[in-house]
């Protein structure tokens, strides 16, 4: 169980500023989350928070009945190594290593046998689809390509908490299914906790639970039920209630 308690998040400054107000979340564990809100909302504040990148300033956030903010170093590090995995908005990959090198990172840091990380690695490149560009280096690869490298290296050493941040936000739209696809298929088979920031409905109806947000606030969730068609729909309809969205959300059927 992920618990968000009562969330707030101030960020000091010249101008502080308050990006997220009273936030409360309870996860049960293998739930499939996903987090929408216009750009500035605080959608990155909350999963920053819950990857304990950041603190929050009052409140306090539970993975599995241990507060995060009070684990000791060494509980910490476990935390973030074996439990955790996280696919950053802007990627946060190493420039100068092969993809290969890029993906395998959370498990050499973890000190992995290299044929046991040779086998999960090919593993997962193969349904990524990036198999063929394992060699290359980050420079030399596509925006799409990285973003699912990174999705690869979240996801390497089965955590069991995967947050994700727009992790279609650069693939095309049969690209972005494919990712979805597996990222549902990881949720159901691994029965990981996933929590995903999204502006796409399609990837959000993917999810067993939408919850937006608005100005730092929570402002409504709404859950899947058995017809994806239907929460589609009712993601459109709420995204155009919370307004700041520039998107066509005319109502389409879902490829
Ligand atoms: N380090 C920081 N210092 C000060 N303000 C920040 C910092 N990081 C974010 N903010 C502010 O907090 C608010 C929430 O930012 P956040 O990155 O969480 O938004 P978001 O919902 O992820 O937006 P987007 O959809 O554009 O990624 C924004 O107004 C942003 O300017
Ligand atoms: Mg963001």
């Amino acid at each position: 169980m992920l618990h968000v308690r009562q969330v707030s998040k101030i960020y000091e400054g010249k101008m502080s500023y308050l990006a997220l107000t009273d936030i409360n979340l309870t996860i049960d564990d293998g739930d499939f989350v996903g987090i929408m809100g216009p750009s500035g909302s605080g959608k990155t504040t909350l999963l920053n928070l819950i990857a304990t990148i950041d603190e929050p300033t009052t409140g306090d956030i539970s993975f599995h009945g241990k507060t995060t903010s009070k684990l000791d170093k060494n509980e910490l590090a476990i935390f973030r190594r074996r439990e955790l995995g996280f696919v950053f908005q802007d990627f946060n990959l190493l420039h100068t290593l092969t993809v290969e090198e890029n993906i395998v990172l959370p498990l050499t840091l973890d000190g992995n046998k290299v044929s046991e990380m040779k086998k999960k690695v090919k593993a997962i490149a193969e349904k990524l689809g990036i198999t063929e560009i394992m060699n290359k280096r980050m420079y030399e690869i596509s925006g799409g390509q990285a973003q699912r490298a990174a999705i690869a290296r979240a996801m390497i050493h089965s955590p069991k908490l995967l947050l994700a941040d727009e992790p279609t936000g650069n693939l095309d739209s049969k690209a972005a299914k494919d990712v979805m696809e597996l990222l549902e298929k990881i949720n159901r088979e691994q029965k990981a906790t996933m929590m995903l920031v999204t502006h796409d409905a399609v990837a959000a109806s993917y999810c067993n639970r939408v919850v937006f947000i608005k100005d730092g606030r929570f402002y409504t969730e709404i859950h899947r039920g058995d017809n994806r068609q239907t929460f589609f729909q009712k993601i459109i309809d709420t995204l155009s209630l919370l307004g700041g969205y520039h998107h066509d959300v005319s109502p389409v059927r879902i490829p």
